[in-house]
């Protein structure tokens, strides 16, 4: 049999074969994603990055590649020649890119036989989650998995191409460096060389991009890996990638403007979308009051309404409770009612018991008033004023919560969604993009007892709230802004602090002593006295916009070698144990 490949080249990818090459000779090589052996006539799918072409091994063209291709089976690696033809009417394959089309193999060469394969490519989507991490590069042979890598490559190289075209420039920041807080727990890496000592994986890298803008660089950009040590969700890794940002002499308003600019790039040029700008912009606290959600998913409508005022002199008894402990009473009006089933209704109490509600008072709207355990509580006036509020007409259902109103938003905010997913009022299609801004500087922790920062602690503050520092630092807005997708966080930033006294004002008042703001910060202290600019910036989630770009239910189908919920890789089998030499040379001892 001829050893043709070493001589020759591919001349296309299966993928792009079309009516118009018929009659040329051409040589593929790729994976059988299926084969149909007739006896007489071998049908197989070729597979490679582009896509399949279906390839004919006929007796009469070449009887002994005939012969050969009868030993061919699923995964085996092949190179062919032969001639493209147009398929027999009846064979079209409608569904298929090439389905127009075949190629009768006049030459073969099997340049790698494979083993049965865990799982059959085609229908990866069946199996469970393990066995495809574990054999992820089979996984990754799935069309779908790699569209989604070629998206984000172009991503990628559009973000660099917008970028570089408007004068910003890409700098590499270390991976072995100091903690930055973003929120989450570091990974630590252990110094050999100085016992005892760790450095810290970044977490973002939030300080050297302003250290960059004290050196002068104006505008800095970075595709860049973050590692967060933090608990994992489906658009969550613990590591991830950033398209990272820093300009100086600039405002809000300068950043966002490049930044919409960037968006409406790379979708346009990476899946065809067109985007209108400029986006809207709502405040934080209109955010929560109206979605129950600092990340608003805008693309339906099922808004939180406050009846608090209206309920303050009821006879029910939880309202009545609430209202004592200063919580609100807001609620979700659902149009069509008969829409939800007493199944569904008699659900959204243990759906909402997950973020800490106790549970989801109903009404159904009628002509004649409502029909709900509740009405002999409330008096008509008061029932009627509820559903002016809550904008509701006959056939309508109302959902209300009563608790804290951090409780209330995060029960209702969530209920929000999932109901738009039950109901199908979500229009896939659509990409609304929301800047959420005018966030508070400050949040009370309960677990830590102070107040922390709600982006990170270089984040300026408004400067018109300056004087509130001392006297009400929880009335502070941060000078910070959120991009949100469909519902999704997929990017946040700030205007920075340029004053050492103010940034060390802020270090106060979360907790951190003259001391140990030096020793943790210290070097970015010292730079703020040395003529730094202003500046501001921002940091997109990379994974989680090629997630909504490709339709991905989970950031790991937009990752080509992800971690567990468990952060663990089941492909490689990190993290492991390693050896007690190099423990000793680490001085490092294993507790229990
Ligand atoms: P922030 O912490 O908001 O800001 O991160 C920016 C964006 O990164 C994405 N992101 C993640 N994606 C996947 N997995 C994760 N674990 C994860 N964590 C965050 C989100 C988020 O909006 N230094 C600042 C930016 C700045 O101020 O310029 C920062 O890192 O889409």
């Amino acid at each position: 049999m001829s050893q043709f490949v070493t001589a020759q080249k591919r001349t296309h990818y299966c993928g792009d074969i079309k009516e118009s090459h018929i009659g040329r000779e051409v040589i593929l090589m790729g994976w059988v994603q299926r084969r149909r052996d007739l006896g007489n006539l071998i049908f197989i799918d070729l597979r490679d990055r582009e896509g399949i072409i279906q390839i004919v091994f006929n007796p009469e063209t070449n009887s002994d590649v005939h012969t050969t291709a009868h030993r061919i089976r699923s995964e085996f690696v092949l190179a062919v020649k032969g001639r493209v033809q147009p398929r027999p009417a009846n064979m079209v394959n409608h569904s298929l890119k090439t389905g127009a089309v075949e190629v009768t193999v006049e030459e073969l060469e099997i340049l790698n036989e494979s083993k049965t394969t865990p799982f059959q490519i085609e229908s990866a989507g069946d199996v469970s989650a393990n066995l495809l991490l574990t054999h992820r590069y089979l996984d990754l042979r799935r069309p779908q998995l790699q569209r989604n890598m070629m998206v984000r490559s172009l991503v990628s190289h559009e973000a660099r191409n917008y970028l570089h075209n408007r004068g910003f420039i890409e700098v590499e920041t270390p991976f072995l460096t100091k903690s930055t807080p973003e929120g989450a727990r570091d990974y630590l890496v252990p110094s050999r060389i100085n016992p005892g000592l760790f450095y810290a994986l970044p977490q973002s890298p939030q300080l050297f991009k302003q250290l960059l803008m004290v050196s002068g660089f104006d505008k800095y950009y970075q595709i860049v890996k973050c590692f967060r040590d933090e608990d994992l969700r489906s658009d969550r890794q613990p590591e991830f990638t950033q398209i990272d940002i820093e300009m100086s002499f600039i405002t809000e308003d300068d950043i966002i403007t490049v930044m919409e600019g960037l968006m409406a790039h790379i979708f346009s040029t990476a899946v065809h979308k067109e985007i209108t700008t400029p986006f809207p912009r709502i405040p934080y606290s209109e955010a929560l009051s109206r979605f129950g959600k600092d990340s608003p998913d805008t693309r339906f409508a099922l808004e939180l309404k406050d009846i608090t005022d209206l309920i303050q002199n009821c006879n029910f008894k939880v309202f009545q409770e609430v209202l004592h402990r200063n919580g609100v009473v807001k609620g979700i009006t659902v149009e069509d009612g008969s829409r939800l089933s007493r199944k569904d209704l008699d659900g959204l109490g243990e759906f909402v018991s997950t973020y800490g509600a106790k549970g989801v008072i109903w009404t159904r709207v009628q002509e004649d008033g409502w029909s709900s355990s509740i009405v002999k509580y409330l008096s008509k006036e008061e029932m009627v004023a509820i559903t002016e509020r809550m904008e509701a007409s006959p056939g309508s259902i109302l959902l209300f919560a009563a608790d804290s109103s951090r409780i209330v938003h995060d029960a209702l905010g969530n209920l929000r969604v999932a109901l738009a997913q039950r109901l199908n009022l979500i229009n896939k299609e659509k990409l609304q993009f929301t800047w959420v801004t005018e966030f508070p500087m400050f949040e009370f922790s309960e677990t830590e007892g102070r107040l922390m920062a709600n982006h990170h602690p270089f984040t300026s503050p408004v400067l018109e709230d300056l004087p509130l520092l001392a006297k009400n630092p929880a009335g502070v807005r941060a000078r910070a802004y959120d991009l949100v997708l469909n519902g999704s966080e997929i990017g946040g930033g700030s205007i920075r602090i340029h004053s050492r006294d103010v940034q060390s004002m802020i270090f106060n008042i979360l907790g951190l002593s003259e001391g140990e703001a030096r020793s943790k910060f210290g070097f970015l202290m010292d730079a703020l006295d040395y003529g730094a600019p202003p500046h501001g910036g921002i940091a997109f989630g990379l994974d989680r916009i090629i997630m909504i770009m490709t339709g991905s239910e989970s950031i790991r189908d937009v990752i080509a070698f992800p971690k567990t919920q468990k952060a663990t890789c089941l492909l490689t089998g990190a993290p492991s144990e390693v050896s007690a030499e190099q423990l000793v040379e680490l001085s490092l001892k294993i507790l229990s």
